[in-house]
């Protein structure tokens, strides 16, 4: 039966992400906005204080704490900068889990440890020019020649691309297995034929470098496959479920920033000589905002919940994502809404949520992919 109570550890970190966003991620996120300025400084201190392997077992130098803490620290690096928030994300619940529960001990010596200590940052390449939503559909293909796979092939909008160690790569073996022909491989950065392309230029988050990344007879040995040849994609979507979670926290803590500013800003502008939050149309936004974020919450509390006690949580999973990217666009264009004019400028940083908000209902899974996975799991199950 799901119920909460944080302990003390949980309460610890969260006051620890809630200070370091405070004085270290918030200081200077305008400019980096500006200026698409990846937040790499940022990372490292993360990586030291444990937040890039929050979940990773300690055996690989991991800070082995629980999903819910991961959601608690999550939220409180979004409410202030989104961009470093994806980043936490994807290393977390994509890269590093995808090596804990499918990578050899090779791999977690070689990766996993730097992974986790903020050493080496990673990235998940799936999506690929014509296989976004329909992720089965890879044209980068993986043939055996004599002792080595060689990769060709073009993947799409991969965070972190040019500052990637290791690169998380998915591709066909067989074409004819379909789904079932896919394999996952971990390739290192330097390795001839891998290549990062310019980057992508963002409405939003646009301090996370998201390039395409090609392969041009990319040579690796049986070494770089990651669990089995053929189990590819089922690591790529058990991988989502997870990376769902995170990106959930992620649209929680963009919603509870801008509606923190909304709130302040409507106690300090005075209209008709009185505070703006004494109107009765911001009291109903306000109220409307608070309601929202508390459900996303608890949906993303849920899950976490879920995950950490093993029970299988793929539908939970894209509700959380699903209603927290929906509330986060709601909630930030209503704070937007809430400043006036002020909120159309980059100082009252309302503007930057908004459009920070808007990639939660697009990637790690469409919207409209996550009311498919929900609905196919509610007639399975019903
Ligand atoms: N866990 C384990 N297995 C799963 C699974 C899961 N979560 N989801 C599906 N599967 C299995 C199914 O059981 C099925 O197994 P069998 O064939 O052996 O019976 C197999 O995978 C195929 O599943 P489906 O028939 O459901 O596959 P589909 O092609 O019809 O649909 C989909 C799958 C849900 C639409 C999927 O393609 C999907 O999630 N698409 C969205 C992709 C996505 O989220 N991309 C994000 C890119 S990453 C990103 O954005 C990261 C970043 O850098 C920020």
């Amino acid at each position: 039966m799901y119920s909460l109570n944080f302990d003390e550890t949980q309460l610890e970190i969260q006051r620890v992400a809630r200070q370091f966003a405070k004085d270290v991620v918030a200081q200077g996120v305008i400019e980096r906005d500006i200026n698409a300025e990846y937040p790499i400084d940022i990372l490292k201190q993360m990586g030291e204080l444990g937040f890039l392997g929050m979940t990773t077992s300690s055996d690989w130098d991991g800070a082995e704490f629980d999903t819910l803490s991961f959601v608690l620290a999550m939220e409180e690096i979004a409410k202030v900068d989104a961009t470093t928030a994806v980043v936490m994300s994807v290393q977390n619940s994509l890269v590093n889990w995808i090596f804990q529960n499918f990578g050899t001990e090779e791999h977690k010596e070689k990766y996993l440890k730097k992974l986790a200590t903020g050493e080496y940052i990673g990235c998940y390449c799936l999506s690929e020019p014509e296989a976004g939503s329909d992720a089965r559909e890879q044209h980068t293909t993986a043939e055996k020649v004599g002792d080595k796979w060689v990769l060709n092939g073009t993947k799409n909008w991969i965070t972190s691309a040019p500052h990637s160690d290791v690169f998380i790569v998915f591709a066909q073996t067989n074409s004819e297995l379909k789904h079932k022909g896919i394999a996952c491989f971990a390739i290192p950065k330097g390795t001839p034929g891998l290549s990062v392309g310019i980057k992508e230029d963002k409405m939003g988050l646009r301090a996370s470098d998201t390039c395409s990344v090609g392969l041009v007879n990319v040579e690796v040995g049986d070494d770089a496959v990651i669990g089995k040849v053929g189990e590819g994609f089922y690591i790529a979507m058990k991988g989502l479920t997870g990376g769902r979670i995170g990106i959930a926290a992620q649209a929680v803590g963009i919603a509870q920033g801008a509606f923190e500013l909304a709130v302040k800003y409507s106690k300090e502008r005075k209209t008709m000589g009185v505070p703006i939050c004494q109107h009765q149309a911001i009291e109903i936004k306000l109220a409307q905002m608070s309601m929202k974020i508390s459900a996303a919450r608890a949906l993303v509390h849920k899950v976490a919940w879920m995950k950490d006690n093993g029970l299988d949580c793929n539908r939970e999973s894209s509700e959380a994502k699903l209603f927290a990217s929906t509330i986060a666009n709601e909630v930030t264009r209503e704070a937007v809404q809430v400043h006036g004019g002020y909120g159309y400028v980059r100082e009252y940083q309302v503007e930057r949520m908004m459009r920070d908000a808007k990639v939660t209902e697009i990637y790690e899974g469409t919207s409209e992919i996550q009311h498919i996975v929900i609905a196919r799991d509610v007639i399975k199950n019903s």
